[in-house]
């Protein structure tokens, strides 16, 4: 099994001192602000709790576990509220709750969020939840009756994040997030070699509107070091009917590593979760979702690890939101 996960539980002195830091920020009215808030995060991040702090470091830094947990947030005293029927984040006084907050300052710690201007406007907090009318869509995060299968997230991009972080408001249908990491897989010399050559299709998913800023053209799948590569690939949307030889060969022992090595995580309502967007593909299964005031909602962000990397693709130097 290479796909394992760090979980945090914190103590009650680190509740306590992080409910602390959330109620400063959180009384300064624009902190609510998603964009505003951003331009803080990273600076209260510092004040959370040194051990939070240090798992954060090591999970970055050492690249051994495909995610890091969070349980036991003090966020969603009062509850999450009903869950929202559209992309509250698209309204202009869209306000963050204390739970995306909180998994702001966590993600804050590991690099900078961003957001891409083909999905939802550029917002920065995506809002995940099963709706009725694209519930037959596949590859859709609104979508519930089909697999979203295995992907990077937003694999086809060259500045795609090297985080993903969710947190969950609620999640009575009990749906898991599937996770598994590239670490371990066996290949040949040759299929090895072969997806470190630009020579495969990374399609864009249906959530990003436009394809215009970005070519679709050959990439390799692995890159970074030989003894232990980075992958992005887009199994959910890919055609193995393109492949032949050891192409073919390669994506199918790469995809039969991921299927062999996933392991399932129920969120539940404050867990927050950062997996490594560099080694790891995530999935979630079809389920029966309610909809609703009580349907799954999840809000997702990704964080990289400068913003600087993808200026050429921002339009300005204070926009969090990247050409796609
Ligand atoms: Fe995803």
């Amino acid at each position: 099994m290479t796909t394992t996960i760090e979980k945090i539980t914190l103590s009650e002195q680190e509740q306590q001192q992080i409910r602390g830091l959330l109620d400063e920020v959180m009384q300064i009215p624009m902190m609510t602000n998603q964009y505003a808030f951003m331009e803080s995060s990273a600076l209260y991040a510092q004040e959370l709790p040194r051990r939070v702090r240090r798992k954060f470091y090591e999970f970055q830094r050492y690249e051994e576990a495909a995610a890091l947990l969070v349980a036991g947030s003090p966020v969603l005293g009062q509850g999450a509220g009903p869950s929202p029927s559209s992309f509250i984040e698209l309204d202009k006084d869209y306000r963050l709750n204390d739970a995306k907050i909180l998994h702001g300052l966590y993600g804050s710690l590991l690099g900078e969020a961003i957001g891409f201007t083909s999905q939802r406007s550029g917002s920065i907090y995506n809002n995940i939840i099963p709706l009725k009318e694209l519930s037959a869509v596949s590859n859709s995060s609104s979508g519930s009756d089909l697999d979203f299968g295995f992907h990077v997230e937003d694999a086809f991009h060259p500045a795609r994040a090297e985080y993903l972080g969710l947190v969950c408001m609620r999640n009575d249908e009990l749906a898991s997030t599937t996770i598994s990491c590239v670490d371990g897989v066996e290949l040949s010399v040759e299929e090895k070699q072969t997806l470190f050559e630009p020579r495969f299709r990374i399609p864009h998913n249906p959530i990003h509107d436009t394809t215009d800023a970005v070519e679709e053209v050959l990439q390799p799948i692995f890159f970074g070091h030989w003894d232990a590569p980075y992958v992005k690939i887009n199994a959910a949307a890919l055609n193995l009917s393109e492949y032949v030889g050891v192409e073919l060969q390669a994506l199918t022992k790469l995809l039969s590593h991921f299927a062999k090595n996933r392991i399932e995580v129920v969120l539940e309502a404050t867990g927050c979760i950062f997996v490594d967007n560099y080694r790891c593909v995530h999935a979630r299964d079809s389920f029966k979702a309610n909809y609703g005031g009580s349907a799954r909602w999840l809000a997702r962000v990704v964080f990289a690890s400068s913003l600087r990397k993808s200026r050429s693709m921002r339009n300005s130097v204070m926009t969090r939101a990247i050409n796609a």
